[in-house]
Parts: structure tokens; sequence; C-alpha cells
């Protein structure tokens, strides 16, 4: 049985004031929901704010981004032992908007999650396809480059502690969720690379994620498919009962 992730991408909204307040509501509404790992990636700057406030529960605090060096002249970068320091467990990897707005290739995904797995965070690896690559019938040819370029640079032993999220870019902040077959179909194909490059034991336990337009109203059936273990959430991780709901689907 593969434990779902239930993650929340902040993006670049809320401040620590606003974060510390999210947690007062979020909380309580997830104090039993041992059924899954929740997982919030607030903005770097609220890292420290969104620790303290869930000290003592079982909620786990990611980054959106990480550096591959430990330090050095790399302005604007945040190194996997500063996250780790400030308490963080996760960080997300090559999400779209980065690769679309800040030059993110496979290769930095692969450089970036190996920086994780040596400073002991859980990376969440996005992978997905442009609305363009679906229209022409490129979804899984473009999965299978993602995978290849990318995360299929780790070793055995690394890539089983890590987590995949399939976002497809046309779904992301659209409001146009991928349909659970749709989602269903791309989670089998990430698998079935994953079988051919690292067994049948890692296919079985590696857990993806769905992510783009995930709402409440939605969260459960996209749950209902066995395929998919988990979600990252965008816009309706924000709100704590809209989120509360997501994670209890
Ligand atoms: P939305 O849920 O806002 O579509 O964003 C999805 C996403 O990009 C999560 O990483």
């Amino acid at each position: 049985m593969r434990k779902p992730v239930m993650a929340g991408n902040w993006k670049m909204y809320k401040t620590p004031a606003e974060t510390t307040a999210f947690f007062e509501k979020f909380r309580p509404l997830v104090a039993a929901s041992g059924h899954c790992e929740i997982v919030i990636a607030p903005p770097f700057t609220n890292l420290a704010a969104a620790v303290a406030a869930v000290q003592g529960t079982a909620i786990h605090i990611g980054a959106q981004n990480i550096a591959w060096a430990k330090e050095g002249a790399f302005t604007g970068e945040i190194s996997g032992p500063m996250i780790a320091a400030a308490g963080a467990t996760h960080a997300i990897v090559g999400h779209s908007e980065r690769r679309q707005y800040f030059g993110e290739t496979d290769e930095t995904v692969l450089k970036r999650t190996q920086a994780a797995l040596e400073y002991g965070l859980t990376p969440i690896v996005c992978v997905g396809e442009r609305l363009d690559d679906r229209e022409s019938g490129k979804t899984e040819a473009v999965l299978v480059s993602q995978f290849q370029k990318g995360i299929a640079g780790l070793t055995a032993q690394q890539f089983a502690k890590i987590v995949i999220a399939y976002e497809p870019v046309w779904a992301i902040g659209t409001g146009k969720t991928a349909t659970p077959e749709i989602a269903a179909d791309a989670h089998r194909a990430i698998r079935a690379e994953v079988r051919e490059k690292y067994g049948k034991e890692a296919a079985d336990s590696i857990r993806i994620l769905y992510g783009g337009s995930v709402k409440p109203d939605n969260a459960r059936v996209l749950m209902a498919q066995p395929e998919i273990d988990g979600v990252l959430v965008g816009g309706a991780a924000l709100d704590p009962v809209g989120f509360a709901s997501i994670v209890n689907f």
C-alpha cells in the first residue's frame, strides 16, 4: 500500500503572519488525518514560521526549490543545508513554472533532486506536458523524455526516496483538471518507465501525485484512481478549510 501524499504548493503567496494564521485554522482540521502524509511548501521566507506552526503535529514543511550546490556564489538560491536547518523536510523540484520562467531543465532538475537527497530532504519532482504536446499526441513522449533525461540519472537507492508529481501544464491554474482517466493514463506511463529502469518493486512503491486545478470538489474522484497516490495543490491549498477538505477527501 502506498501512503498518499497530500501536498500544497503555495507558490508566491502569503507572508509569515498569514502563514501562522493559516496553520492556526488548518491544524485542528487535520489532527486525525493519519491516512496520509501532509506537506505544505510556502515561500522560503515563511519556512521558519511554518515549521514553528506545525511543531508537535505530523504536518511536513517543504521548500519550493533547492539549489544544487551546498553553498557558494549563487545569488538568489537557497541550499539543502539551509532548508534542512530551517526545519523543512521536503523540496519541490522542477515545477513547470520553474521550467517555463526560470530556465529549469531536466539536467538541473536531476542536480537539484540529488542535492535534496544528499541533505536528507524528500524531493517532490514534477513532470508534465504542455497543451501543444498533448494536442500533437506527444504527451507520453514528453513524460518519457523528462524521466529519462532527469530522474533516471538517480541510483536505485536514491530513487526509492523520491516522490513524483505529474502536473499537466494546461491544467495548472486554469480550472481545467485532467479527468481522472487522463491523469491515471499519464501515471501509468510514468510507472512503466520506472518499472523498466528500476524494476517492479520500485514501480509498485513510487508515489505519483497529480497536480493541476485540484479542488475540494474533485479531490475524491481523483483519489479514487488507484494510480493516483496523492495530490499537489496550488490555489486551493491557500485556504485552510478547503485544503483540509482535500486532505480528508
Ligand atoms: P493549481 O492547483 O493552482 O492549478 O496549481 C497546481 C500546481 O502547480 C501545484 O504545484
